[in-house]
Formats: structure tokens, sequence, C-alpha cells
């Protein structure tokens, strides 16, 4: 069976080879500190062991309940922000039709979202788009105060109750937060809501193969069990056994420290498949998150392709020099679609006839990447042999796993985000939140 695998060659010029294999003793013993849990931020470490941790009955309860609301609902809004969303969006979005939520004959309800934004617009859009539609809720949030859910959750709990009754809205809503604290889980229990459990020691952005991502998976349709056993595979090939060489995680995290150590400040992982958008919006969560503390980490930037070759393009080939390029490359389409002849090849493509559409997006992606590395940019691949759950499952936790040790590596606590409270802070003050009273004067001040 094939498996997800890395390619580092191309940094290679850039960096040695040497330079790399010189982290193995310090990337094995962060990898160690992660699975024994003895490392910097080692009370968020409930992922390491996850995807082997999750029970059948787990599972179940997870798909008996995606069950319910597939029956029930036309429509099933997530609401979340940062990780409470992201790896939901960035698995449903990989394996939906691009198209999706144009299809007539749906197995399985839209999923879309809220409480990702405080966008007024789009909530009246959403709220518009609702009306009388049979729909259901999935909140999400850890804490249960973050502002951006809160807010939506109580404009579309209003809106279900009105539409539906308070009784029946109950039994559309899901919870999905801490085990005991936190107002969205009095809420819950007050409302008697169906709940799953954020547990304590796992942070948002790695909270994927939790209940957090497995419920709106599972509710648009797609196997968790194979994106856990996916992820299952992806732990034990990452495991303590592993050797540097074997461990893909590892040497990632290794290659982008000492492309950082040589100056290249970002990393800008690109890819050919227009299905990974949000892919690379929760990397640049995981990564940015983990990672951007303390004066220093990679910053974490995306670009999709062959899209924005025709944008971002330029300033990849020509601009500074201090960037390196990750691209995760899709061995196989799932789709077979051939370029047709024309009698008339005005426009000159004929040499391309009877060629599939992924031939050619292979040899853009080759040319890319040949003209990137002559242009100056290292460039690191990710082979991800298909688009499926198993894949996706591989790909979630060879991502986290290598963030914790690159993180590590750095030198900071890959699993803290101290940064985030500086705006909220700020916008509470500005909104003169109770108990912000000083806050609130210091500001008027400096923006009088
Ligand atoms: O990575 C994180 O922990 C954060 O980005 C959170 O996911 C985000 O702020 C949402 O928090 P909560 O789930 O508490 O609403």
């Amino acid at each position: 069976m094939k498996h997800i695998q890395i390619s580092i060659d191309k940094t290679f010029g850039f960096i040695s080879e040497d330079a790399v294999k010189s982290y193995e003793k310090a990337a094995l013993s962060a990898n160690k500190a992660l699975i024994e849990a003895t490392c910097k931020g080692n009370d968020f470490l409930g992922w390491v062991g996850l995807p082997t941790s999750i029970t059948k009955s787990e599972l179940q309860e997870v798909e008996e309940t995606a069950r319910l609301l597939r029956e029930e609902c036309e429509v099933v809004v997530v609401i979340g922000i940062g990780g409470s969303y992201l790896g939901a969006k960035a698995v449903i979005d990989a394996l939906s039709s691009s198209f999706d939520w144009l299809q007539k004959e749906r197995k399985a309800p839209v999923v879309v979202y809220a409480g990702q934004n405080i966008g007024e617009d789009y909530m009246y859009e959403l709220q518009s788009l609702l009306q009388n539609k049979k729909f259901g809720i999935v909140v999400i949030s850890k804490s249960g105060t973050t502002t951006e859910p809160a807010i939506a959750f109580r404009l579309l709990k209003d809106q279900l109750e009105k539409q539906q009754g308070k009784e029946s809205a109950q039994k559309l809503i899901v919870a999905i937060t801490d085990k005991q604290r936190g107002a969205l889980r009095t809420l819950a229990t007050q409302e008697g809501y169906k709940t799953f459990v954020i547990e304590d020691n796992i942070g948002g952005r790695y909270s994927v193969l939790s209940p957090v991502g497995l419920l709106p998976i599972a509710i648009a349709g797609f196997d968790i069990e194979k994106l856990v056993a996916g992820a299952v595979e992806m732990e034990k090939n990452t495991s303590e056994e592993v050797a540097f060489s074997e461990n893909i995680s590892a040497i990632y995290a290794a290659t982008r420290n000492e492309l950082y150590k040589s100056g290249k400040k970002i990393e800008i992982l690109a890819n050919f498949h227009p299905k990974l958008h949000y892919v690379s919006e929760w990397w640049k969560q995981l990564y940015g998150e983990s990672e951007g503390k303390e004066n220093k980490g990679i910053f974490p930037a995306s670009v999709d392709f062959t899209t924005d070759l025709h944008s971002m393009g330029q300033w990849i080939q020509e601009g500074e020099r201090t960037i390196f390029e990750t691209v995760i490359s899709v061995e196989k389409s799932n789709y077979n679609v051939q370029v047709p002849a024309n009698d008339e090849n005005l426009d000159g493509l004929n040499f391309l006839a009877g060629k599939r559409i992924d031939e050619v997006n292979k040899m853009a992606e080759l040319g890319t990447m040949l003209a990137h590395v002559d242009g100056g940019v290292p460039n690191i691949k990710i082979l991800v042999p298909e688009l499926n759950e198993f894949y996706l499952g591989e790909l979630i936790y060879f991502f986290e796993k290598a963030c914790g040790i690159s993180g590590l590596l750095l030198d900071v606590n890959p699993f803290n985000q101290p940064g985030v409270e500086a705006y909220k802070k700020n916008m509470f003050a500005l909104l003169e939140k109770p108990g912000y009273e000083e806050a609130t004067k210091e500001i008027q001040q400096r923006i009088k």
C-alpha cells in the first residue's frame, strides 16, 4: 500500500543534506518528548496519541449523531472559528465535488459555516438562506466564549427555535465543547443538547481528529473511520521506533528549520489541486499559531496553482529571495477528462489532444518546480497518492506531528497562542465590555 512521501532533494544546493541530517538527534528527541509528554506545552499533547486511542464506540457515537442530522436537515451550520472549524472544512472541501452546493440529488446536507468571521452581510445572507429550510447546528467552541461563534450561535439558535419550535430545535443542535467548564457547556446542559467533549489536553488547531472535525465530516457524508485509519498509519510511521530517515514528519521539521536558519523566512504551501485550498488554510493556522512567537517563526503563506501562477507566480519567481515552497502533489486524479482535438486548431492546442488534463497539470507542476528552484526558491514536495479519507488522515497527522517537532526545534512552545489575546483585549475595551473599564479609558485616550 502506498503512503504519503516527502522529497527534499530540491532544497539541496540551498542547504546541504548533511545539515538536514545534523538535526537527527534533536528531531528524534523532540518526537520522543511529544510522545512521552515531556516537552514544553506538555499539557496539550492529547492529539499525539489520538488516532490510536479513539475507540470504535466513540466513532459510532459520532456517526450516529451525524446520521440523525443527515436525516433531519437540508443544511447543517457548523459554528466555530480557528481550530474549531478549519480542519473540518479542509477535509470536507478536499473530498466534496467542487460544485457541491449546486448538486440537486444529495446524500448529505449542505454543510455551511458561521462564526468564523463577524461579517454582518455574511450573517444576513446566511439567515436569509436558512429561512424555510430545515437546518441543524453544530456549535463548536472549547472556551464557549469566543466572540465570533458566540454571536453567530445566538442568532442562529433564535432562528432555529422560531422556525422549528424550541423542542425540535433542541434535537437539531449539537454542542462540542469543554467537558465541564464554560458558557457553552452550561447552556448545553440547560437545554439538553447532544454534546461531545473537547478534551482539556487538545488545543483547537490540533483537534480535527476529535469530534470537532469528525462530526462535521461525517455529517457531510464522509468515512471518518478511514480518515482515522490514515492518521493511525501516520502515527505508527512517526513513532519513536522509526528512524530519522524514515520519519517524514521529522525530516520535514528538520528541513524547514534549516531553511529558516539559512534566511528563508517564509514558507509557501502550494497545491495544484483546487480542492486543497482549505487544507492550506488549516495548515496556516497550525503552523502560524504554533511557531509564530518570541519574535521568531516561519511565516506560513499559501497559493493555489496553477491559478496563482498568474498572480503570485511573478513574486515567487523574482521577488525577494526569502521564501521556500512546499508543494502538496496529488499523484492520481479521481476522474479522466481529456483535451479534445479540434479541426481548426485556432488555439494551437492540438499537440495536447488526447492527453488527460491531469497530465497537463503535472507538467505545469514539474515546470513550475524547476523554474522556482532556478529562481532561487528551495522546494519540498509532499506526495499524496490520491485524495481520499485515508490519505487525508495521513496528511493531517503528518503535518501535526511535524509541527510539534518543528516548534520544539525552534525552541518555542508549539501549543500555546498568547498572541491571539491582544486584539481581543482592545476589541472588548472599545466595545466597553464590563470588566474592561480601565482598558476602555486607556484606549479611548489613544484613539482621540
Ligand atoms: O488554536 C486555537 O486554539 C484557536 O485558534 C482556537 O481554535 C480558536 O480561537 C477557537 O477557540 P474556541 O474553540 O475556544 O472558540
